[in-house]
């Protein structure tokens, strides 16, 4: 094939000058396409989260002294989130009136944690953390307490208000 006269002066092939247009055109739609899909998956992630009340039983539900799960839909989940967008905590019922809530996930690395009633600690199965039935951290890896959720009684309902998860690596 006969060579066409480059941008530069210099000679190139047919073959080469359209694949420079197909590359060219190709990386154009690329950004086109790439830059807002990019920005809609991880807008989401800069936004603050909001801190929302929720409601998570009546309050007849839950015994004096005991310490249950309980879950909630998190405000600030991703669209496409799915069934991690519940999530949850252990509500402690102290007296008639009086709760404490510890978010379920482990300050290490986000792990669900299990209340064990007989040891009274929280246990995180992933790396062995422990927490104190106060949220305090018993043993690590993890080094920040449990994260203490505010809890009120509304109507004879129990209600969480959501609050960002601080996890260190
Ligand atoms: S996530 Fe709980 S100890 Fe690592």
């Amino acid at each position: 094939m006969p060579p066409i006269k480059g941008l530069f002066g210099d000679r190139i092939s047919r073959e080469l000058f359209l694949t420079g247009i197909i590359v060219g055109y190709g990386g154009i739609a690329g950004v086109v396409v790439g830059v807002p899909l990019v920005a809609y998956l991880l807008t989401p992630l800069f936004k603050p989260s909001p801190r929302l009340w929720r409601d998570v039983g009546a309050v007849s539900q839950f015994k004096i002294g005991t310490t249950t799960e309980v879950r909630y839909s998190d405000p600030s989940a991703l669209r496409w989130a799915g069934t991690t967008s519940r999530a949850g905590a252990w509500l402690r019922r102290d007296s008639q009136s009086g709760f404490t809530a510890y978010s379920i996930y482990c300050t290490h690395l986000g792990c669900p944690v299990h209340w064990i009633q007989s040891t009274g600690l929280f246990l995180c199965p992933c790396h062995g953390s422990a927490f104190y039935s106060t949220g305090a951290v018993a043993a690590g890896p993890a080094e920040l307490p449990l994260v203490k959720l505010p809890v009120r009684v509304r109507g004879g309902r129990v209600q969480i208000q959501t609050k960002p998860i601080p996890v260190i690596g």
